[in-house]
């Protein structure tokens, strides 16, 4: 989502008569897109801070800018502590780039704007996307759900939607200009919700323009995941077949503190439900360790559960207490070192759990989205499966973002090896 909203900014930068540029010590303005969700995102960017702080020594003209969830979250801690930025705009009010841009001659001190807005206020705005092969559309900001850890629905606000035509028409768009996967984003992203239709009916929808190649969309809450939206997915064959299902924790005591609404065999059964509809459909999760109050025991349930689904990969976290949240208040805080142990032992499970699941694909041929060179050798690609998994390749005479087929010979890591064959798939696997 930040990645989406910096691209915004960026075509409001270029509007008013900006050029971008990858060298910090010739820039006239610098902003800071930032992310409150977890401490370690806060102390990253103050220390980015700290070396713009040096920059603006040398060319006192310098604007430096905090936008998003800290600035929306920290704005009095920045002004008394970072006295030297110059701008702090929450995640609705980029708007107002273009107007201190122009009123830079006035010598404001400190422009500040941290409004929540009730509706989508970016709906007109074209993106300035990087070349690549994915494209992000934000189809939804904020969240209602109020999970007791998290900080979104105080920094993003509440749940809006944007209309479904405006957003086929970003889509076909950026398909005119070369783009063949898409990306549906929002922070609940299947609570979309507009007069015409729901989440099923969008999905449906922008999946038969012609020209995308790749649908994707992230992230799903559990809670929101129907029938009609797995139905869809099954049915289009551009729709990947992969579910990022963030399960938190194992524990139904530790998920009801959290207000996740679901319970732990609620959420096997959902996993059954998806690979009903989709068997090859890959499911990655988010998983959280060390919430207040979370016994060996409970610990022991969120392994179990990783065990029992094998995610294809989780992205595992520390708690992080966010000052503000409900949980934060709880006074049976997990010390960091046992936090730390849990996870490294989460995090060995679930390596375990990748590679058995990307071993399983050896000898078998997978289609694949050619997405850029490898790091590793400029003689190879790398692409992506439907599920997401990283495969590298020789290069033959492919071009970036063509789908191919390739015959798996190896998985290391978190990463698939293989080499092109010439087939014809009707549908995808894996
Ligand atoms: N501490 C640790 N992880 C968190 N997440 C959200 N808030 C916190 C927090 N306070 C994780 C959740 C969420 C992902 C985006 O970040 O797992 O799904
Ligand atoms: Fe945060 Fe996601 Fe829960 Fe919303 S649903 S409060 S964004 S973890």
């Amino acid at each position: 989502m930040n990645v989406y909203d910096s691209e915004l900014v960026s075509t409001m930068m270029h509007e008013s008569g900006y050029k971008k540029t990858d060298d910090l010590n010739t820039a006239d303005a610098i902003f800071l897109n930032t992310c409150s969700i977890r401490e370690k995102a806060e102390e990253t960017v103050y220390n980015r801070l700290d070396n713009f702080q040096h920059l603006k020594r040398k060319n006192p003209s310098l604007l430096i800018g905090v936008l998003g969830c800290m600035a929306q979250n920290l704005k009095d801690e920045l002004l008394e502590h970072k006295p030297y930025v110059d701008i702090i705009l929450g995640p609705d009010s980029y708007r107002n780039i273009p107007k201190i841009i122009n009123d830079r001659s006035n010598k404001i001190d400190h422009f500040v704007d941290t409004k929540l807005s009730k509706f989508e206020i970016y709906d007109d705005l074209v993106p300035s996307r990087n070349k690549s092969v994915n494209s992000w559309v934000s189809i939804m900001r904020g969240c209602d759900k109020f999970c007791t850890f998290c900080i979104v629905p105080f920094t993003r606000g509440r749940e809006r939607s944007r209309p479904i035509k405006s957003i086929i028409n970003e889509v076909k768009d950026g398909v005119n200009n070369g783009f063949v996967e898409f990306t549906l984003l929002g922070q609940n992203v299947n609570s979309y919700n507009t007069p015409d239709g729901k989440f099923p009916v969008l999905l449906d929808k922008v999946a038969q323009i012609d020209g995308l190649k790749r649908l994707r969309f992230m992230s799903p809450h559990p809670q929101d995941v129907d029938d009609h939206m797995l139905e869809v997915m099954a049915k289009h064959h551009n729709i990947c077949n992969q579910v990022h299902l963030p399960l938190q924790a194992g524990s139904d005591r530790i998920l009801k503190r959290m207000n996740r609404t679901y319970t732990s065999s609620e959420f096997l059964a959902l996993v059954d439900k998806i690979k009903n509809y989709m068997p090859d459909c890959s499911i990655t999760t988010d998983i959280i360790v060390g919430f207040p109050g979370e016994t060996e025991e409970e610990f022991c349930e969120t392994l179990s559960i990783a065990k029992k689904v094998r995610f294809n990969f989780a992205y595992m976290f520390k708690y992080s207490s966010r000052p503000g949240t409900k949980a934060s208040q709880y006074d049976d805080q997990i010390r960091e070192d046992v936090k730390q142990k849990r996870l490294e032992r989460l995090i060995d499970l679930q390596l375990k759990n990748t590679l058995l699941q990307n071993r399983s694909y050896i000898y078998k041929t997978i289609r694949v989205l050619v997405e850029k060179e490898s790091k590793k050798s400029n003689s190879q690609w790398s692409g992506r499966t439907q599920g997401g998994i990283w495969v590298v390749f020789d290069k033959n005479n492919e071009k970036i973002g063509e789908l191919v087929d390739i015959k798996i010979e190896d998985a290391r890591g978190v990463t698939l090896f293989g080499s092109r064959v010439q087939r014809e798939y009707k549908y995808e696997v894996a």
